[in-house]
């Protein structure tokens, strides 16, 4: 096959923070079947993917289990490399944020940007994400807190280093506006134009508050702060600088596929990070949808992640990665529920390609003796509409993969998968069988049908390819490997001996094995103590200092001047006082009023677009079908009581 040129793609270098789940999964079998389907298609293909091992929370982590951070990640890291291998994940590379190549190489990086006079020493004061290790201003956080996981921030400051990311705000600009492909859909890069032009500040890259990190080459004190650290992955594990055989051949990268949570980090960050050391930018950073359950979204800490390697041990690679790349639309939100994917394996791998494969293949036996029969001249017009939709679908499966149209792509092969069913029951090769008048016509049928099955494996083999395997070798195709082109010819199958195999699917009682996931599934939750992800420890007396009472609402009205604000009147024992608090996407006003409230009544007022709030209410966060929902909390005491 002719040679396209190269095509480099990545996942995101995933936190070894504990095992990575059916999410990143999902990231890892996409990028898995790009790279094996541009393989396929001629093209020289290199796939990274690898591990992003510093930061404040994986050391402290690892002093928790009282190991080193070293030792702990060391472990972590082997068992993400053994999920790839039973996944048979064909990455070309795995780049480790702790080895040596990639150490020097940030050091490298961050000298060039130094040099350049784009790194400075200041002094960084903001509000921090543990979890994400995420520094924000004020006007980013939601309702004071995270704006991107949520969660509640704390007040950090420290002497650091920054980057000068302002610089790059028009040259960032001009790549969103002269350069779309580079971001996909427009929403996204709109959204990111509008960050932009929002105002960008200096980006903080170092701390010097712990030192599980990569030493700041000019001093000492400073381990890189771990965008940076993990971002430059890209380049260093092609060997930039120093050995830049592979950096010369593949970048700039052809696409980052990242989830949508990190776009910012790749379209903003990245490129200004490339500016400033003069160095190509990426083609093309695209960000797919997360996985959820049905209670919400899929989180470590709240011990409800969907494990993929029992899944694999029940029901087989192949069928797990079609359920992936089938059920969900690539760049939205989906829903995992184990009753979909049941479905998908049953009707769509069992029902519709397995029993094509182990129909046709027993015809062929028992038919023809097992051998795949030549054409003859008993041709009928279904025929030709089986082999146009046959040799039509390669085009079909290229065009969705360009876009990264997964589910179309697979879509597109079983409308074959289908057709071919239906070309059984429209010919009735058992009525045929029965008149040795129509033998001729019977040949045909059976022939069609088995250069159908031999376009389908070929089409599924980025996807699926040991299924491809099995049926190619119950058509006695062992003796070829996998070309591309053949998808596109009806006339290749001659005498080949078919012989046939099990089931290529079983298939599934899906009652029976909904009951088994379900206490497989509920059982983890018992058996795990999963210790919450908290916010920094405090002192007793950082506590005492809070002043916490009762109040009752007595009013309560949507803000003049802001969507998302009501304004409480509260009542709290002697004192009337107007709280105003981030709710009104939660709550209707009417439905506040007369309701107990718990409220930080020693707060430092504020005015909150022109009207003044003194106190904070608090309310309880629970996330319902992936948002996040607002409860009261409700004190049961008189209000103007404290609470200890
Ligand atoms: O963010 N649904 O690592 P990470 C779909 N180290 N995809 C999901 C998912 C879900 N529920 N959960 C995770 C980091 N992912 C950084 C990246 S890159 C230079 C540094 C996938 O372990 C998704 O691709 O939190 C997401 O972007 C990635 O895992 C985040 O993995
Ligand atoms: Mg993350």
């Amino acid at each position: 096959m002719a040679n396209k040129g190269t095509y480099y793609i990545t996942t995101p270098i995933y936190y070894p923070s504990s095992n990575l789940h059916i999410g990143h999964t999902y990231c890892t079998v996409m990028a898995d079947a790009m790279a094996r389907f541009k393989r396929l298609s001629g093209y020289d293909v290199r796939f990274l993917t690898g591990t992003d091992e510093h930061g404040q929370k994986i050391q402290t982590i690892a002093e928790e289990k009282g190991v080193t951070p070293q030792a702990y990640v060391d472990e972590v890291v082997a068992g993400i490399k053994d999920l790839w291998k039973t996944m048979e994940i064909s990455y070309d590379d795995f780049i480790r944020t702790t080895e040596d190549r990639h150490i020097k190489r940030v050091q490298d990086l961050f000298m060039k940007m130094y040099e350049k006079g784009d790194i400075y020493k200041g002094e960084y004061e903001g509000m921090y994400c543990t979890p994400c290790e995420s520094f924000w201003t004020e006007s980013q956080l939601v309702d004071g807190k995270c704006p991107d996981c949520g969660r509640p921030v704390q007040k950090a400051q420290e002497e650091a280093y920054f980057f000068k990311l302002s610089k790059y705000a028009d040259a960032l600009l001009d790549l969103f506006e002269n350069t779309p492909e580079f971001l996909q859909p427009d929403t996204r890069r709109n959204e990111m134009i509008a960050f932009v032009k929002q105002g960008l500040e200096d980006l903080c890259i170092s701390r010097s508050t712990f030192d599980w990190g990569i030493p700041v080459p000019i001093n000492e004190k400073h381990v890189m702060y771990v965008w940076l650290d993990a971002l430059s992955n890209y380049i260093t594990a092609l060997g930039w600088p120093d050995e830049p055989e592979l950096y010369e051949k593949y970048w700039p990268v052809n696409v980052h596929l990242v989830g949508k949570e990190i776009v910012r980090f790749h379209t903003i960050i990245w490129p200004a990070m490339l500016m400033s050391a003069e160095l190509p930018l990426p083609k093309q950073v695209l960000g797919h949808g997360w996985l959820l359950l049905e209670g919400g979204k899929m989180s470590k800490s709240k011990g409800n992640v969907v494990d993929p390697v029992k899944l694999i041990e029940r029901y087989g690679i192949d069928a797990l990665k079609y359920f992936l790349l089938r059920e969900y639309t690539f760049g939205q939100d989906g829903i995992f529920t184990n009753e979909v994917m049941l479905k998908r394996m049953n009707y769509d791998l069992a029902n519709d390609l397995g029993n094509l494969v182990s129909r046709t293949v027993s015809m062929i036996e028992k038919y023809n003796g097992g051998f795949v029969p030549d054409l003859t001249d008993a041709v009928e017009e279904v025929d030709e509409d089986l082999k146009n939709i046959a040799v039509g679908a390669a085009a079909k499966v290229e065009a969705n993969m360009d876009e990264f149209k997964f589910n179309m792509a697979l879509e597109e092969i079983w409308v074959l998968v289908r057709r071919a069913n239906k070309y059984i029951d429209e010919t009735m090769p058992w009525v045929l069988a029965k008149d040795e008048a129509t033998k001729a016509r019977l040949d045909n049928v059976l022939h069609n049908l088995a250069e159908a099955i031999r376009i389908i494996s070929v089409l599924i083999y980025p996807f699926m390819h040991t299924t491809s395997d099995k049926i190619r070798k119950q058509l006695g195709l062992w003796y070829a490997d996998v070309a591309w082109e053949d998808a596109l010819t009806f006339e290749m199958m001659s005498g080949e001996q078919v012989k046939k195999g099990d089931a290529i699917f079983p298939r599934l009682d899906i009652e029976k094995e909904l009951e088994e996931l379900e206490a497989m599934q509920g059982g983890n939750k018992e058996e795990e103590n999963i210790p919450l992800e908290l916010k920094d420890e405090i002192e007793y007396d950082t506590f005492d200092a809070i002043d916490f009472r009762v109040g009752t609402i007595l009013q309560a009205e949507k803000h003049p001047k802001a969507d998302k604000l009501l304004v409480f009147q509260v009542k709290m024992g002697t004192e009337k006082r107007q709280i105003i608090s981030g709710v009104a996407e939660h709550f209707k006003p009417e439905e506040c009023v007369g309701r107990k409230v718990l409220v930080v009544a020693n707060l430092k007022p504020r005015k909150l677009r022109g009207l003044e709030s003194k106190g904070m209410i608090m309310f309880a966060e629970e996330t319902v079908d992936g948002k996040e929902v607002l409860k009261f909390v409700t004190p049961e005491a008189e209000d103007g009581n404290p609470v200890a």
